[in-house]
């Protein structure tokens, strides 16, 4: 592992470079297609402590799919599970398994969005479409980007009711504790064998991001695997999108066996954010998430040495984030605290991360190794490095 120094900073371009043809104002939500999603929503509720919040399905009237919208604090994912075998959603099930379909971006302008980028080369998913109800009028439109994965553009300026037109309150008498989730820190995919850089030139000159940061296979590697990473990010820094390729390695990486397990390229990891790692871990833990294993009791004896290097002090107590399993990271502007589950369905796919910045804004480059070791040792288990 090289030092974090070696990375690329270049956030400065962000505010230089940056192209305004594709304001986004956040993440609008993530759909994932599922095989039941009434059951998922019930894990996503009792164990990362999601509220119901809309409905569409049968008693709606929407006799293809089920869909139901969950939300914590920003974060808003919807569950959808086709309702015939007639529906395209079973083709990206039966290939995929559960997975994220659909990243969809907040916009003023879904109509400008969706001419600017497929103007620029993107491929239409869904021309700009108006949906409307007696709450106003919605207006989506989505391009293809990775693999099966959509972006779609949220207007929603003109709509008060609960999430799309369709939707209907969900109503539950079952609402567990929230975990103290707040919004999406970021959002990983995984491309295929010397495709990154084909996506990050997507992303520049498509949707405007610009690269600021950057990680090759000499910093991301253990003795067996390696991978590269380059993030992206919009204008504002609202949105990145880290982009991963697998690397040659003595055995196998990670991020191969995402993508033969996905049958293809997809959405990695969901970092989500919380301003109370400790709490949160702990409420997540109670409620049987499962995370990958605690690093060894060495990682957390140079951990001081870390953030002194850049004159930072830890403000948790270390013990009670070894005892969780929490890692820090440390560079110039600050520390970070982060922990990633185990993957959330049967194939090794989809995770999750969990982080609090105190101040870094990298993406924890100083934890790869550590990380990596201890998805390695899962790896052993399925049989896959
Ligand atoms: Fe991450």
């Amino acid at each position: 592992m090289k030092d974090i120094k070696n990375v690329e900073y270049g956030l400065e371009k962000i505010f230089e470079g940056a192209q305004d043809f594709l304001p986004l104002l956040g993440t609008d939500y993530v759909e994932f297609y599922v095989g039941n999603a009434k059951q998922a929503a019930h894990f996503y509720k009792t164990a990362f402590g999601f509220l119901s919040d809309a409905y569409k399905g049968l008693e709606t009237g929407c006799k293809e799919y089920a869909s139901y919208v969950l939300k914590q604090d920003k974060i808003r994912l919807v569950l959808t599970t086709p309702l015939n075998s007639k529906s395209p959603i079973n083709e990206h099930l039966t290939k995929h398994g559960d997975g994220v379909k659909v990243i969809a971006l907040w916009v003023e302008d879904a109509t400008k969005s969706w001419e600017e980028t497929t103007k620029r080369g993107a491929k239409s998913f869904m021309k700009p479409t108006i949906e409307k109800d007696e709450q106003g009028e919605v207006v989506r439109s989505g391009i293809h980007t990775y693999g099966d994965t959509i972006h779609i553009f949220v207007e929603r300026k003109n709509y008060n009711g609960v999430f799309l037109p369709g939707y209907q309150k969900w109503e539950s008498d079952y609402n567990p504790e929230p975990t103290g989730l707040k919004f999406i820190d970021h959002m990983v995919g995984n491309v295929g064998w010397n495709e990154m850089n084909q996506w990050v030139k997507f992303y520049e000159d498509v949707l405007g991001f610009v690269n600021f940061l950057s990680f090759d296979d000499k910093q991301i590697h253990t003795e067996y695997s390696a991978l590269m990473s380059k993030v992206m990010s919009n204008g504002n820094g609202r949105i990145k999108f880290p982009i991963n390729e697998p690397a040659e390695g003595k055995k196998k990486s990670q991020i191969e066996e995402y993508l033969d397990f996905y049958e293809g390229p997809g959405a990695q990891h969901i970092a989500v954010a919380t301003d109370d790692i400790i709490t949160t871990v702990s409420k997540l833990r109670a409620r049987g998430v499962e995370f990958l294993s605690t690093p060894p009791e060495e990682y957390y004896k140079a951990v001081p040495q870390r953030l002194q290097a850049h004159n930072h002090k830890l403000r948790e107590d270390i013990e009670t984030l070894k005892g969780l399993g929490i890692m820090i990271d440390a560079d110039e502007e600050g520390y970070l605290l982060q922990i990633f589950t185990k993957p959330v369905e049967d194939r090794p796919t989809l995770f999750f991360e969990i982080i609090q910045r105190m101040g870094a804004r990298g993406f924890g480059a100083g934890n790869f190794k550590a990380l990596f070791e201890s998805i390695e040792r899962e790896q052993e288990k399925r049989g896959t490095l």
